[in-house]
């Protein structure tokens, strides 16, 4: 069954349409990807999801496990399942990593876990996989961090957290070669817990490590490709402009 369907979506930002018609469905256990050059509507599609109140749904609707989604708030998305890793994450250097990491286990659970939380230890094994210091969880959220250690962060609050849908936006933006394959790994992990995961990124790399059952191509917020895995790799060899003149999309 789909975990995330986006049906339609025509979504306007301060009164400009930006998304013209999107449709989309992960599933459980599979991974997607999105790729589409700058300015293609990604990040737009991603903070839809989220439920950014900027990002205004004009048409259409979003469904999470068959339930719609579309006026609910970004908490109430999060507590049934939703995970969002954004492009460009929010720094909030006045809630410990650690702080947040429990807050956000506390709403999943819908209650106050307290310190015995079996699943507290956990972090740390994670912490290590991902490469990221475990300083990280004393230091305010975001600050100070790298950008590469903020995406691995972003990476970690998910696997700690086990959303049935997890939507990613450039989870591999900024990572060194080692990075790149432990979120790889983790991310795969948790395909295999059985998540819907939808990934953005630029680069057919990833997806080296990481094989998509399916990638989407955005252009001018339409989707105008899809298809397997040869799509990405199709967009590395010649570029977008190309594919979409030979397809007939330009
Ligand atoms: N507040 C706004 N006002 C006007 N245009 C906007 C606004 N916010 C976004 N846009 C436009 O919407 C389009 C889609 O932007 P979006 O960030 O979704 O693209 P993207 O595919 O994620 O690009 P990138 O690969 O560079 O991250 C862009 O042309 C952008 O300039
Ligand atoms: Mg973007």
């Amino acid at each position: 069954m789909a975990v995330l369907e986006v049906k339609d979506l025509h979504v306007a930002v301060e009164g400009k349409r930006i998304l013209k018609g999107v449709s989309l469905a992960i599933r459980s256990g599979e991974i997607a990807a999105l790729m589409g050059p700058n300015g293609s509507g990604k990040s737009t599609l991603f903070q839809t999801i989220a439920g950014n109140p900027r990002y205004e749904v004009v048409e259409g609707d979003i469904l999470l496990d068959g339930v719609s989604i579309r006026g609910m708030a970004p908490e109430e998305r999060f507590a049934r399942g939703l995970f969002v890793g954004f492009q460009s994450p929010i720094a909030v250097p006045e809630v410990r990593f650690a702080f947040l990491i429990q807050a956000m286990l506390n709403k999943k659970a819908g209650k106050k876990l307290g310190d015995a939380n079996p699943r507290i230890g956990e972090v740390y094994k994670l912490a290590d996989e991902l490469g990221l210091r475990r300083d990280v969880f004393n230091r305010g959220t975001g600050a100070g961090f790298s950008g590469g250690e903020f995406k691995r962060a972003e990476v970690l609050l998910a696997l700690m957290v086990r959303p049935s849908v997890a939507v990613l936006d450039e989870p591999d933006s900024g990572l060194d070669v080692d990075g790149m394959a432990a979120i790889s790994k983790a991310l795969a992990r948790l395909v295999e817990g059985g998540a819907g995961v939808l990934i953005s990124t630029h680069y057919a790399r990833i997806l080296r490590f990481l094989e998509p059952d399916r990638v989407y191509v955005m252009f001018d917020g339409k989707l105008v490709l899809e298809g397997g895995p040869e799509i990405a790799r199709k967009v590395e060899e010649s570029g977008y402009e190309r594919i979409f003149k030979e397809s007939g999309v330009i």
